[in-house]
């Protein structure tokens, strides 16, 4: 059983755990993943380590409300328990002097980026970040995000804070403007990094998604997270999770993101049931 320690929800709907786990603390590394399993009858879904504490043996992990199992997961308060949390799994980012990094984020990939941005920082790199939200409300992490980096751009869709639009038209005007960026690193929902890499490819800039298919175990061996990179099939938890995102067949992860789509929405339905009995 691992201790939820620390509890905050960060913007509507969007939840920050820091869990005591020293043994996955001592390892993680930015870019990586955990499985977490709420209680013994829930299913175990992966999340991205959104920071770390060696010291104080503690991982952070911040999670989007959308179904069954997260709408679990936020009834959870600090002081509770969370039964199983497994890592660090997958890859870590490569992280090394590459000269101007941008670090891309949408949705809950946001709270994920201060670890990889630290890294690309001390590493020798100018970082410049750029974080998407669909309207002013919703905007979280903005304060930590630009003390961590050299330069932060914010965007809203309806332009209520910051640009005006969504995340790839400040990518394409700085490309367009003849900025030099050497990487790009984007994280969030699929479709997001998709365009992300769909912008960057006419200025061959390399550009690096962290893909996020149905995991099932997390250790490579029931099949579930498979995409197709560069032609080849790739387990995303083995190989990945980041991929270059130029080589990504988005068609075939997104079909095979919506494959149990019917039994989620059953299994929320029923959560939803039981929880109105409950009141
Ligand atoms: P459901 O209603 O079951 O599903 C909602 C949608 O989530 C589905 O349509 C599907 O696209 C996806 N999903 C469902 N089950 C899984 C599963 N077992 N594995 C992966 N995706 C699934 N979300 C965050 O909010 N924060 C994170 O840091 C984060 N990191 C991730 C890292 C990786 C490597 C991957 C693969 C996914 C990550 N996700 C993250 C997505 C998160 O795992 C899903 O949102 C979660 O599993 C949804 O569960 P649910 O039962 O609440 O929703
Ligand atoms: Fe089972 Fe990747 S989650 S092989
Ligand atoms: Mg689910």
């Amino acid at each position: 059983m691992y201790e939820i320690v620390y509890r905050e929800d960060i913007a509507a709907k969007i939840h920050l755990f820091r869990i005591a786990a020293p043994a996955v603390a001592r390892k993680a590394q930015p870019g990586q993943f955990v499985m977490v399993r709420a209680s013994d009858h829930s299913e175990r879904i992966p999340l991205t380590v959104a920071d770390f504490d060696r010291e104080a043996g503690t991982v952070t992990v911040v999670f989007m409300e959308v179904g069954h199992t997260t709408t679990e997961m936020a009834a959870l308060r600090q002081g509770d328990y969370v039964q199983n949390f497994v890592g660090p799994l997958g890859n870590p980012t490569e992280i090394e002097k590459f000269g101007t990094v941008m670090v891309v984020g949408g949705g809950f990939g946001t709270a994920t980026l201060l670890p990889v941005v630290r890294g690309m920082r001390e590493a020798g790199n100018r970082v410049i970040t750029v974080i998407g939200f669909r309207t002013k409300d919703l905007i979280f992490y903005e304060d930590k995000l630009r003390a961590a980096s050299d330069e932060l751009i914010v965007s809203t869709d309806d332009g209520s804070y910051g640009y005006k639009g969504v995340v790839t038209l400040p990518i394409k005007e700085m490309l367009e403007s003849g900025r030099k960026i050497d990487r790009v690193i984007a994280v969030g929902p699929a479709i997001m990094m998709k365009f992300v890499s769909k912008t960057t490819e006419p200025f061959g800039v390399p550009t690096i998604v962290s893909l996020n298919p149905i995991m099932v175990d997390g250790t490579g061996m029931c099949g579930g997270c498979r995409v197709t990179v560069g032609g080849q099939t790739k387990f995303v938890c083995v190989d990945g999770p980041e991929f270059e995102g130029h080589l990504v067949d988005w068609d075939i992860l997104f079909a095979r993101q919506r494959l149990y789509l019917e039994e989620e929405k059953h299994a929320l339905e029923e959560h939803e049931c039981r929880l109105a009995k409950v009141k």
